[in-house]
């Protein structure tokens, strides 16, 4: 239907980019964008400017009921929606650079200006819409070739393509990783010569090439080309940091970027949660500012989990990542990532399981699946060790939690009660009753019901010579 009525109008169109490149993978396609060549026989005869928008306009009335068109006149592009389908019009065009200049005069062009502008070879491919040419291929700089060798390269000078708008290098990384394509010799060097306009580009658009990396099946693939270009030491310096290996006394450290890397693309394989992968991410960050050299033992990262979770929300906050409760739940994972692994070293205590189920709360499982991923040692006798004992901590978990419902835990003797029995208004004694109840609780001292826990509070309120109204 789209091609009748190009060439009813008289004009020439194509679809272009993403749809074509994801076409020609069969990976699901999405919206489809259209790309209209000016023609000067059809502004002649129509006084319009614009073939995009006329074209999309044309194409709604005859898609009928449920068609809507929208458009933008200053920017020449109309997109037409259709039960959930949705296509995008627009004039093929060309940007000239003057020498003074950075900014780009928009002019009308011919397809081959048109595709030149784009970013890549696979996203610079053109199928024919108008029914003489229908289906054919136009693709200047091959970007089949491309596809079929898995490269990643640009249509022109890549230093052109990349400061002409510099969130092409972050799109060249994501793509590399969707894909598992490798960036072209050249391609790359232009990230490394350009990665500094990083710097122009808005956190916005940063943060959404990232988390499409981090969505990816292997998103350890875009890291690694990220830090070798150097783009990651500018955009998330507190993970680039990771990348270190320092040696003393003949004793070597883990490279923890590497190892991070490893921990996220295993958590990658169990969960598509984005933000636990954001955990797996993150949850090293502390290790290059805990780091210390101890003659008896070598090196050692104390509090690493603490210093991490603590870097969370500035990091957050500069990324313009959102400030709510899933912040929190990543500040968690970072904290309590150490704590699986101290319980299962040790002896499996009930209270010191009650205790990691009280913290982690509803995100017990991720926690785990996170402290499981984190297991990459290479020693296999090792790596079963651990595997051994969290299973141990695992089954303590479903025991406690049936016995004592300490997941979404909530105290049975609560602050208002505690005021009411003696009379007290919000003050530091109904804090201390609360806090001792909890631990009491979490010790397993005292059962979790109300008359235990009532008797407890009557006990310890006499010791600190409070007395009932
Ligand atoms: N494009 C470009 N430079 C950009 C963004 C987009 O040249 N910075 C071009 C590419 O030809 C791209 C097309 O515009 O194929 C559509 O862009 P977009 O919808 O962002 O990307 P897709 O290629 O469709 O891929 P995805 O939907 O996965 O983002």
């Amino acid at each position: 239907m789209l091609s009748e009525t190009v060439d009813e109008m008289g004009l020439e169109a194509y679809i272009v980019g993403g749809y074509v490149r994801d076409m020609i993978l069969e990976r699901p396609s999405k919206d489809v964008d259209v790309v209209v060549v000016s023609n000067v026989e059809f502004m002649e005869k129509t006084g319009k400017a614009n073939p995009g928008i006329e074209l999309a306009m044309a194409f709604t009335k005859r898609l009928g009921k449920g068609a809507h068109c929208s458009y933008f006149k200053n920017f020449g592009t109309a997109q037409v929606k259709w039960h959930g389908e949705e296509v995008e019009f627009v004039g093929a065009r060309k940007e000239s650079y003057t020498r003074d200049s950075r900014k780009p005069i928009v002019e009308d062009g011919t397809l081959d200006d048109d595709q030149k502008r784009r970013d890549f070879t696979i996203n610079a491919m053109a199928l024919c819409l108008n029914a003489s040419r229908f289906g054919e291929l136009v693709d200047p700089f091959d970007g089949i070739y491309d596809l079929e060798d898995g490269i990643i390269s640009t249509p022109l000078d890549p230093d052109i393509t990349f400061s002409d708008d510099p969130l092409r290098m972050m799109r060249c990384v994501r793509f590399a990783t969707q894909l598992k394509f490798t960036i072209e010799e050249e391609t790359f060097a232009a990230l490394e010569r350009n990665k500094e306009r990083i710097k122009i580009i808005s956190q916005e658009r940063i943060i959404d090439e990232l988390n499409k990396i981090m969505k990816a099946p292997n998103p350890s693939i875009g890291f690694v080309e990220l830090q070798r270009c150097g783009l990651l030491e500018l955009i998330l310096p507190e993970v680039s940091a990771l990348d270190i290996v320092e040696e003393r006394n003949g004793r070597k450290h883990k490279n923890n970027f590497y190892h991070t890397l490893e921990v996220l693309d295993n958590v990658a394989k169990n969960s598509d949660n984005l933000w636990l992968r954001w955990g797996a991410l993150l949850h090293d960050i502390g290790k290059p500012k805990s780091k210390r050299w101890d003659p008896l033992v070598g090196w050692t990262f104390h509090n690493h989990n603490y210093l991490g979770m603590r870097m969370v929300k500035p990091l957050f906050h500069r990324m313009k990542l959102p400030l709510d409760e899933r912040l929190k739940y990543v500040e968690k994972l970072v904290d309590l990532h150490m704590r699986p692994i101290n319980i299962a070293d040790e002896e499996v205590t009930d209270s010191a399981v009650r205790r990691l189920l009280f913290e982690a709360g509803d995100d017990i499982d991720d926690l785990m699946l996170l402290c499981e991923a984190d297991i990459t040692s290479k020693n296999e006798q090792r790596k079963r060790g651990f595997r051994e004992n969290y299973q141990l901590v695992r089954q303590k978990l479903v025991d406690i939690e049936e016995k004592d419902r300490i997941r979404n835990f909530q105290p049975p003797v609560d602050g208002d009660e505690i005021m009411q029995i003696f009379g007290l208004t919000p003050c530091k004694e109904v804090g201390i009753l609360k806090t001792a109840l909890k631990d009491a609780i979490l010790d397993g001292e005292v059962p979790n019901d109300h008359e235990p826990a009532l008797s407890f509070i009557m006990e310890k309120a006499k010791t600190m010579g409070l007395e009932v109204k």
